[in-house]
């Protein structure tokens, strides 16, 4: 079962030679039953991930109606309609202005002598009376949200929101600094003490989580679970990439991230509503990160890692568990050889390592290329961010929103895997970001409720698309000796705008329709941005940075992919060497020049 193909080759000596990575993979399978195990294994990590980035959400979910609390009417055996007709005055016009605004005030109360007043038989409140801030804190409407976050239990309302927001920025500022510390440990430990270490960090600081009790303890614990984000999935992710053969490895990335990441994102919400209480969801959420306990007796570590730090040995090693376990036999010289060209890839990679990330902006046109990647890259996670945190301002049942828009993830891989390929990532993104950008303008012009909310998921639909593409674009674009560079580059700045994301929905402050416009017309100057991009589909990677300067500069701006593909384009256009994903990951050089190798 095991001789069959390679050694009828090598007597042939038909066998090609083996000068990479890719090429001995056909030997130990490109798609064996170690791949399939790893492929599953990816399903915990990828909860990890979608439950890291939303939970925070859940955590902080306030309730739409909210009141001022009037201790002295506990005594009088009054439903909270009643207390309210009582001692709470209509909301003013500022309040109005709010989007989801309630009819009474949420922040002002009357300040009357209630007890005198109830014993007169006054019921309902007369509008002349004087009005006061909430002094005695606030009562929720559970109905539609039937748990008190901790937003709601540390009173995070009226002057208060905004803390909301900051505790989700403190979140993603310690991605930041995850993503440094955690890419460093990768870079110098190995790729799997990094995944361990990173998602036991997220463990104990999500269950540390539920003793917080002030802002700042909160935003502490958040911080520090921000620190795995990213980093958690991302490692394991590049590492069954890697494995896998290069014909597998988009369907293997989109169909994986594609389906876990959707089913996760779109349970959350009922898990969420079902526990009902933002401590347990908290412990809840973490459980999938414990994981990584046992990762170390499954998951390989990267042979690429291996190879890029000289232990071709070990490298071997992890390849040979690979033939063990998929039921391959090979010949030992396929190995001598891989051995060979791995020390030739290895002296050739030392003079890569003189460039760095400056080397981006030194030549103008590539210059120009980074600055509207980045920029490109900025604006995608702000429009991505803002939809997700503008759907509480949509619906006030926001589970089951959440959870359809979230399961647009679905249909967004399937396109992708369908159509990314021939259509190019270029107009892909076009499409995409437009789609998002009309949607979310129609959004503005339906009436609220059911039609913004469904307009609102198209709009999604769209940005889920782009963001998709985005780092694969941006990975296939940059130079091979400054790529891992650009990209960690590119995804570091990308934090900046999960930062000020949460912020965008406080544009509904000025006017209630601000925050969908502002992301229309963020997404459409974007889309229109990507035209100004080169097209990398069935290009060969740029490897120098003269290259990378010159790269698509014979492209027409009117090429599309699938439609004008003259004779001559395809011989200009060599089919470029799989790097699907290549950039996925805040990388370092040689995790991405690695998936070169
Ligand atoms: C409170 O009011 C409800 C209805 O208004 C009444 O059924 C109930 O008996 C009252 N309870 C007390 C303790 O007065
Ligand atoms: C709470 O919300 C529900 C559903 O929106 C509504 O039916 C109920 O009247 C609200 N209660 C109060 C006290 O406003
Ligand atoms: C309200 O009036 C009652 C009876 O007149 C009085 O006993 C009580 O002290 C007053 N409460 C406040 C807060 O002024």
């Amino acid at each position: 079962m095991t001789v069959a193909v390679e050694p009828s080759k090598v007597e042939d000596g038909k066998r090609s030679k083996i000068e990479n990575f890719d090429d001995i993979l056909p030997y130990i399978g490109e798609a064996g039953r170690y791949q399939w195990l790893l492929f599953i294994l990816l399903l915990p990590f990828t909860v990890v991930y979608a439950f890291l980035y939303f939970t925070q959400f859940f955590l902080t979910l306030t309730p739409e109606q909210y009141w001022c609390k009037v201790p002295e009417l506990d005594g009088w055996n009054l439903t909270d309609h009643e207390k309210i007709a009582l001692s709470i005055p209509a909301a003013n016009a500022d309040e109005l202005k709010l989007e989801g605004a309630t009819a009474v005030s949420r922040c002002q109360m009357y300040a009357v002598n209630y007890t005198e007043l109830l014993m007169t038989g006054v019921r309902v409140a007369d509008p002349s009376w004087a009005t006061t801030k909430c002094e005695h804190g606030w009562s929720f409407n559970y109905t539609n949200i039937p748990y008190a976050s901790i937003a709601a239990e540390l009173e995070w309302v009226c002057d208060k929101t905004y803390l909301s927001s900051a505790a989700q920025s403190a979140f993603f500022a310690g991605s930041m600094i995850g993503g440094l510390v955690f890419g460093y440990v990768a870079d110098h430990y190995g790729r799997i003490p990094a995944l361990v270490a990173c998602n036991a960090v997220g463990f104990f600081a999500s269950i540390a989580t539920v003793f917080a009790n002030s802002f700042w303890s909160f935003c502490l614990c958040r911080l520090v679970v921000g620190t795995a984000f990213d980093n958690c999935f991302n490692i394991l992710f590049i590492i069954v990439i890697e494995y896998v053969g290069p014909k597998y490895r988009t369907l293997i990335a989109n169909l994986s991230f594609g389906i876990y990441f959707a089913v996760a994102s779109s349970i959350l919400p009922w898990i969420a509503y079902w526990i009902a209480d933002w401590r347990i969801l908290s412990v809840v959420t973490a459980a999938p990160l414990a994981i990584a306990f046992v990762g170390p007796w499954i998951v390989p570590e990267s042979a690429r890692w291996y190879i890029s730090s000289g232990k071709v040995d070990k490298a071997i090693d992890m390849l040979k568990r690979f033939e063990r376990v998929n039921g391959k036999t090979v010949q030992p010289e396929i190995y001598e050889e891989f051995r060979e060209s791995c020390n030739n890839i290895i002296k050739n990679d030392k003079s890569h390592n003189n460039y760095t990330v400056l080397d981006l902006f030194k030549k103008p046109r590539l210059a120009r290329i980074t600055v509207m990647l980045i920029i490109w890259w900025l604006a995608m996670i702000i429009v991505f961010d803002g939809h997700v945190w503008n759907m509480k301002l949509l619906d006030p049942n926001v589970f089951m929103s959440f959870s359809l828009a979230a399961l647009t993830e679905l249909p967004a891989a399937i396109i992708l895997a369908i159509l990314l390929d021939r259509w190019g990532r270029r107009w892909m993104s076009f499409l995409s970001l437009a789609m998002c950008g009309i949607f979310s303008f129609i959004a503005v012009a339906t009436p609220a409720g059911g039609p913004t909310v469904i307009m609102a998921i198209f709009a999604r639909l769209g940005v889920n698309i782009a963001a998709n593409i985005g780092f694969q674009y941006a990975a296939e674009m940059l130079p091979t000796v400054v790529r891992a560079q650009g990209v960690s580059l590119i995804h570091i700045i990308g934090y900046f705008a999960h930062i000020i994301g949460p912020y965008i929905v406080y544009l509904a402050d000025v006017a209630p329709q601000l925050p969908l416009v502002v992301l229309g017309l963020l997404s459409m100057s974007t889309a229109f941005l990507t035209l100004f991009l080169p097209e990398t589909l069935d290009q060969d990677l740029p490897e120098s940075l003269q290259e990378g300067n010159d790269f698509g500069k014979e492209q027409s701006f009117w090429w599309i992919p699938c439609i004008s593909r003259t004779p001559e384009k395809k011989k200009a256009y060599r089919k470029k060497l799989g790097v699907t994903n290549a950039g996925f990951n805040p990388g370092s050089l040689s995790r991405i020049d690695s998936t070169k190798l």
